[in-house]
C-alpha cells in the first residue's frame, strides 16, 4: 500500500452533488440540463466555482469545455486527465457524469489534503454536451478535442429550432475558433473517468469498482419518412400511404436485428418517433424516427445495419412511401489502456475494494480521449442499473469509494 492517506469528504461530496441536481429545468427529483439551457449555464457557473473551491486553477476553451487544474512540479509534462459531463437529458437523475466531475474534484481535493504534490499536472474536464439532446449529436466537446469530428461537420449542425452551435456557444459567452478546441498531440499521459454503471452487474454482484476494458460504438440514424396524408375517415385502407405505419415497421425491424445479431453487446433503440400532422383523426403524412444502435464489435453491428435498411426498403416500397436514411454517426468502439487498468486494479485490491473488468455500453467521453490518450474508466454500481431516469441513485459509500480508487490512480499516475 502506498504511503498516501486519503480521505474523501464523503459528505461535502453528497452536499455538492445534490446542490447541483437543484439546478434543473424541471422540478426535482428530476434533473434536466440541456446544453446551453439556462440551467445548463447556471450549472457551469456552479461547477466553476466547486472548482475553485477544490484549490483548482479553471479554464474554458471555444465550445465551454472546462478544464481545472493543479499544476504539477513539471507543468511541461503530459497531464494526467479525468471527468465527465453535467449535462443531463429531458427527465434525467443527478449522477449521471456529474459524479466524475464533482468526485474528480473531491479526489484531487482529498489528494491535495493528504500532503501529495504531484509531478505531472492533474486536470479535471467538465465536457460539454456528452449527451445528444440539443444538436442529436453526443459527445460533441470531447469529439472536437480529440479532433475526431471536423469545424465543418460541427458547424453544420443544428438544433430543433434551427440555430446552430456558433449562434448558441456565443450566446453562452464562449468564443474563439472551435478549431482552437483540439488538444495538441500527447495533452494527456492519461485519463481516467469516473462514472456510475448505468447497468446491474455491479450491484448485482456486489462488486463496488468495475474498470472498464471496452466502451461499445455508438452508431445513430434519422429517418424520415414522406407518405400521404388524409382524412381518417375518408381515405380507405387500400389506398393509404401512411408514413407511421411505415416508421412502425423499420422500428420492430430495429428490434429484430439487435436481438438476431449474434452478439449479446448489440443494442438498437427507436427513442425519436414524431409523426405530422399528429392529429387523432389525420392519416400522418410524415414520420421520422431516430435510431440508437451500438455494438462492442463493428461487424455485427453491420450486419444488424444492413438488415434494417434493407427492411426500411422493403416497407416503404411496398407502403408507397419515401424513405430518407441518413447516418449521424457511427463510431468505432474503444479499447482501455491495459496498464491504467492494471494500476487502477492494484489500487482497488490494496484498499480492499473488489473490482471487475468490464464493457460499458454506454457511451462516454472516454470513447473519444482514448482515441488520443491512454484511458480507462472507473464504475460505481448505481440502483437496478437505472440511469437516464429521476430514480437514478448511488450510494455515498460508493461515490466515495469511486472518488477514492480515482484519487490513488491518477496519484500513481502523476508521479
Ligand atoms: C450516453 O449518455 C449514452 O447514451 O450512452
Ligand atoms: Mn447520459
Ligand atoms: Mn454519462
Amino acid at each position: 500500500m502506498s504511503e498516501l492517506k486519503i480521505s474523501v469528504d464523503k459528505a461535502g461530496l453528497e452536499r455538492r452533488l445534490k446542490e447541483l441536481a437543484l439546478i434543473s429545468e424541471a422540478p426535482a427529483p428530476v434533473v434536466t440540463r440541456v446544453l446551453f439551457s439556462e440551467a445548463d449555464l447556471r450549472g457551469r457557473r456552479y461547477v466553476r466555482k466547486a472548482a475553485e473551491d477544490a484549490g483548482l486553477r479553471v479554464r474554458e476553451d471555444a465550445v465551454g469545455n472546462l478544464f481545472a487544474r493543479w499544476e504539477g512540479s513539471e507543468p511541461d509534462l503530459p497531464a494526467v486527465g479525468s471527468g465527465s459531463h453535467t449535462d443531463a437529458i429531458p427527465n434525467a437523475g443527478l449522477y449521471d457524469g456529474v459524479v466524475g466531475v464533482l468526485g474528480a474534484f473531491e479526489a484531487l481535493a482529498a489528494l491535495r489534503r493528504s500532503g501529495f504534490k504531484p509531478r505531472r499536472s492533474l486536470e479535471v474536464v467538465m465536457f460539454t454536451a456528452e449527451e445528444p439532446t440539443r444538436f442529436g449529436l453526443g459527445c460533441l466537446g470531447s469529439r472536437l478535442m480529440a479532433g475526431t469530428i471536423s469545424v465543418e461537420k460541427a458547424q453544420a449542425l443544428r438544433d430543433p429550432e434551427g440555430r446552430t452551435l456558433d449562434e448558441l456557444r456565443a450566446a453562452a459567452g464562449y468564443s474563439g475558433s472551435l478549431e482552437s478546441v483540439r488538444l495538441p498531440n500527447g495533452y494527456y499521459h492519461s485519463f481516467v473517468e469516473l462514472h456510475i454503471e448505468q447497468g446491474p452487474i455491479l450491484e448485482r454482484q456486489g462488486i463496488p469498482i468495475g474498470l472498464v476494458e471496452h466502451i461499445a460504438g455508438p452508431s445513430s440514424y434519422r429517418v424520415t419518412l414522406h407518405g400521404e396524408g388524409g382524412h381518417a375517415g375518408a381515405v380507405l385502407m387500400p389506398v393509404r400511404h401512411d408514413a407511421l405505419l411505415a416508421g412502425a415497421e423499420i422500428a420492430l425491424a430495429v428490434e429484430r436485428a439487435a436481438l438476431g445479431s449474434g452478439s449479446p453487446d448489440t443494442v438498437g433503440t427507436v427513442g425519436v418517433f414524431r409523426v405530422e400532422p399528429g392529429a387523432v383523426n389525420s392519416v400522418p403524412f410524415k414520420a421520422y424516427l431516430e435510431i440508437d444502435l451500438r455494438d462492442s464489435r463493428l461487424d455485427t453491428r453491420a450486419k444488424a445495419l444492413a438488415e434494417i435498411r434493407a427492411a426500411a426498403e422493403t416497407a416503404c416500397r411496398q407502403r408507397g412511401v419515401t424513405l430518407d436514411f441518413e447516418e449521424i454517426n457511427a463510431d468505432p468502439p474503444a479499447a482501455g489502456d491495459q496498464k491504467t487498468i492494471a494500476i487502477a486494479e492494484k489500487v482497488c485490491a490494496e484498499l480492499g475494494l473488489k473490482s471487475l473488468r468490464m464493457v460499458s455500453r454506454a457511451y462516454h467521453d472516454s470513447l473519444f480521449m482514448a482515441r488520443v490518450s491512454p484511458t480507462t474508466m472507473i464504475f460505481i454500481p448505481c440502483r437496478n442499473g437505472w440511469s437516464h431516469r429521476p430514480e437514478e441513485f448511488a450510494t455515498a459509500e460508493h461515490i466515495a469509494s469511486g472518488a477514492e480508487v480515482l484519487a490513488h490512480t491518477m496519484a500513481r499516475l502523476a508521479v
